[in-house]
């Protein structure tokens, strides 16, 4: 048959988005699987049935990663992979991760039914907590995977229950035998939604990042004096909330102070006792640091720290600080990513060249691995929301994008990409 004219069922991946997208449903339309969670479970269990019903040899790694591989024609030949992640955010989208893993699935549906024999093998992957919500860090799956981090560390990372990973990740029976541990890959292709605003404005269909920013995320913990509210006088306070606010604020201001292309947020804080009437004396809060530019992350950091220290010793508050987890800007293969262009190209999608501002598991896996992203757009440029939506056309010519650079990659058999 003519593999240029094959294309992926759009129907059929749209049913199983939607059919995923009813596990950890939420009221507003959005979801919430969070990494570890029953809903999680849920999710990894039926994506591994489907995998099972296409024949794909399925295993799980000691991070809880899943695997669905199809042989090809040579089994010496490295494999093409591609993949992303099944849980979400709190109140999180029905297509961030998920949209991936299901582009990915349909590719090897369409290969499947159509008997397409590959010169080489082709991987399936869902990797565990690529969001990092629950559990900080974030892509710790591909990170352990890939050798970037350390499999007992992640293990010990504990949920604001004290919940740990480890323990979490064999209550739901995903703690597999097989050592997460990299083998080489021909060619990774991550396919995800865009996240941000960009292919809307430009009214493209594809876009196609030539890498991700660097993530850096801290964690600040602030020790203050716990009083009654109304008899303490203002003069003297130890108030920890009030040492976070300003905080919070002069992170707000770092990338106009540093220049330079840059974002930096806080986005998650935790405050006790939490009372109205008590004055705040604990505070957790968390920064995240990202920037094409490692450096400038890196010195807009040095920088904010000094406020912090500045501010917690006017306000009399202790304070203590960990650098919880950096990945650096991650370049993609420029000859994957030429791929990705000329596919899109020969499928008459109009492409856009790009750089991911949120982080993918393709960051650790362009550590090692030649790899590429296939981006579609993001409706209102909203995510990690409940309203994240993309329409149905441009969900399939994603995967039809995907389908053809996993095929061409599949097809070649010399170990250049
Ligand atoms: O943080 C991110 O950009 C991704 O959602 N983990
Ligand atoms: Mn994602
Ligand atoms: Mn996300």
């Amino acid at each position: 048959m003519d593999l240029k004219k094959l294309r992926v069922n759009g129907q059929r991946l749209r049913n199983a988005m939607e059919e995923m997208a009813k596990i950890g449903a939420t009221p507003r339309g959005g979801v919430q699987r969070l990494a570890l969670s029953d809903e999680d479970k849920k999710a990894r269990d039926l994506f591994v049935r489907w995998l099972e019903q296409i024949n794909l040899e399925c295993t799980t790694d000691e991070m809880g990663n899943i695997f669905g591989r199809r042989p090809g024609k040579n089994a010496d030949l490295l494999p093409v992979m591609s993949g992303s992640h099944i849980d979400s955010q709190p109140r999180g989208g029905r297509f961030d991760g998920i949209l991936g893993v299901m582009g990915a699935l349909e590719a090897l549906r369409t290969i499947h039914e159509h008997g397409v024999e590959t010169e080489r093998p082709i991987v399936i992957v869902d990797w565990t907590n690529e969001e990092g919500s629950r559990f900080a860090p974030a892509m710790v799956g591909s990170g352990v995977w890939a050798g970037k981090l350390d499999r007992d560390w992640v293990y010990g990372r504990t949920d604001v229950l004290g919940k740990r990973f480890g323990e979490e990740l064999r209550r739901i029976g995903y703690q597999g035998k097989l050592p997460a541990r990299r083998w080489p890959v021909h060619a990774y292709y991550e396919y995800h939604i865009e996240q941000g605003p960009i292919l809307e404005k430009e009214g493209k269909t594809i876009g196609v990042p030539k890498g991700i920013v660097c993530l850096h995320w801290y964690d600040v913990y602030l020790e203050g004096t716990a009083n009654q509210v109304g008899p303490t006088p203002m003069e003297g306070r130890n108030d920890a909330l009030c040492a976070a606010a300003e905080m919070i604020l002069n992170v707000n201001a770092l990338p106009a102070k540093m220049g330079g292309n840059m974002v930096a947020t806080v986005g998650e804080i935790q405050n006790e006792p939490n009372s109205r009437n008590i004055i705040p004396d604990r505070v957790h809060f968390t920064v995240d640091i990202r920037s094409w530019n490692d450096d400038l992350a890196l010195r807009a950091w040095e920088d904010v720290k000094r406020d912090f220290e500045a501010i917690a010793k006017a306000r009399g508050c202790l304070i203590r600080i960990e650098e919880t987890w950096r990945v650096g800007h991650a370049p993609f293969d420029e000859r994957l990513v030429k791929r990705v262009l000329d596919v899109a190209e020969a499928l008459g999608f109009p492409s856009h060249p790009m750089v991911s501002g949120a982080g993918h598991d393709a960051s650790y896996m362009s550590q090692i691995a030649p790899t590429a992203m296939i981006f579609v757009p993001s409706i209102g440029g909203r995510s990690h929301v409940e309203v994240e939506n993309t329409n149905w056309d441009d969900c399939e010519a994603g995967a039809n994008v995907l389908l053809h650079c996993l095929l061409r990659s599949a097809l070649e058999r010399a170990e250049s990409v």
